[in-house]
């Protein structure tokens, strides 16, 4: 008999043991690695999650909703505690946070806003300012001429937000009558392609387009080459996002005139950080502002972006070890 009592107070002591020393699991759904900046998301979130003692479980969708939404199933059967997702669709996306909430998993939408659901908490970059930076920047040069808007895949609401952007600084001069939107399309996907498919178009058109804004680098790349097959490469102003290595190196040879650099590192670590707070049971800290995602007002943190131009790359994405010397000039 007492032997049995010592056996069930080992088994006990173990099982208190074992579970008091389980590290918090954080799962991390991103939509693809396509685009350069991602891949440092990805290994900086997971490096911080370690850091704090956590483990980090990464999935890719490759740009398909659907396979997200199992992949976040697949998650919460694994135990996890917290989710941080950067949504394939801002709709579709809704479906993950009910699965992970029956299975009383926070969330925290990671970039990209989950739309119209009881989303925990969002973590992004101003994106609104970051349309107005690149809008201010273009017509500071240009305040008079044709411009054209390519903005990423409506999946994704930062490409609202960033159109939003252009808009307020763009309006007041369209209403002057001092510019003219030429082009104005939403992309299917945030690829080269999609932009050089819509250029291309245009510039059979007419060659007049004095300056073109852009969602992103991978855009702004494919303008790049619709532009160069027209014989106007580095004649017109150019509006990127993201300091690709590739956009930072078009800028230095005058194809491309700024690009937005996002702190990937500051975004990653307050990801990490809020996910295993939560994990811990505390709040997590820095979510200063709300964000309506149509549903409620999500507590969040909004990081702010700086212009990269010719003249900065140096003090900027260099100096802050985003990218190295060599890699840009070389
Ligand atoms: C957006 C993001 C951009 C860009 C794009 C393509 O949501 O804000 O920085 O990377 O996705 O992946």
């Amino acid at each position: 008999m007492k032997r049995i009592g010592i056996a069930l107070l080992w088994i006990i002591f173990v099982i208190l043991i074992t579970g008091c020393n389980q590290k918090p699991k954080i799962g991390f759904l991103m939509d693809s690695l396509n685009n350069e900046r991602w891949k440092k998301d990805k290994e900086l979130f997971v490096q911080k999650v370690e850091e704090l003692g956590g483990t980090a479980i990464v999935e890719i969708a490759n740009t398909d909703p659907e396979k997200q939404i199992l992949q976040a199933q697949e998650m919460i059967d694994q135990d996890i505690d917290v989710l941080v997702v950067v949504p394939v669709d801002l709709q579709k996306a809704a479906e993950i946070v009910k699965l992970a909430h029956r299975n009383y998993v926070p969330v925290i939408s990671y970039d990209r806003l989950i739309k119209d659901c009881n989303l925990d908490y969002y973590i992004s970059t101003d994106n609104i300012h970051v349309g107005e930076l690149q809008a201010n920047y273009l017509t500071k040069i240009s305040p008079q001429g044709k411009y054209a808007l390519i903005s990423g895949p409506k999946s994704d609401y930062n490409a609202y937000l960033l159109h939003l952007g252009w808009m307020n600084i763009l309006q007041p001069l369209i209403d002057k009558g001092d510019i003219e939107i030429v082009v104005d399309e939403f992309s299917n996907f945030w690829l080269p392609d999609e932009a050089f498919r819509i250029m291309n178009a245009y510039l059979k058109t007419s060659d007049q387009v004095d300056a073109i804004i852009c969602g992103n680098d991978a855009l702004a790349s494919g303008v790049i080459i619709a532009l160069k097959d027209a014989h106007k490469e580095g004649t017109v102003l150019l509006a990127g996002q993201d300091a690709n290595i590739q956009a930072v190196r078009n800028i230095v040879a005058g194809n491309q005139t700024i690009t937005i650099y996002k702190p990937i590192e500051a975004l990653a670590f307050a990801a990490a950080n809020a996910a295993m707070k939560i994990a811990d049971g505390e709040a997590p800290s820095n979510m200063n502002i709300t964000v309506n995602n149509g549903k409620r007002l999500v507590p969040a943190i909004l990081l702010e972006a700086s212009v990269v131009n010719r003249q900065n790359i140096k003090m900027t994405v260099i100096s802050e070890g985003f990218m190295g010397e060599s890699e840009v000039f070389n």
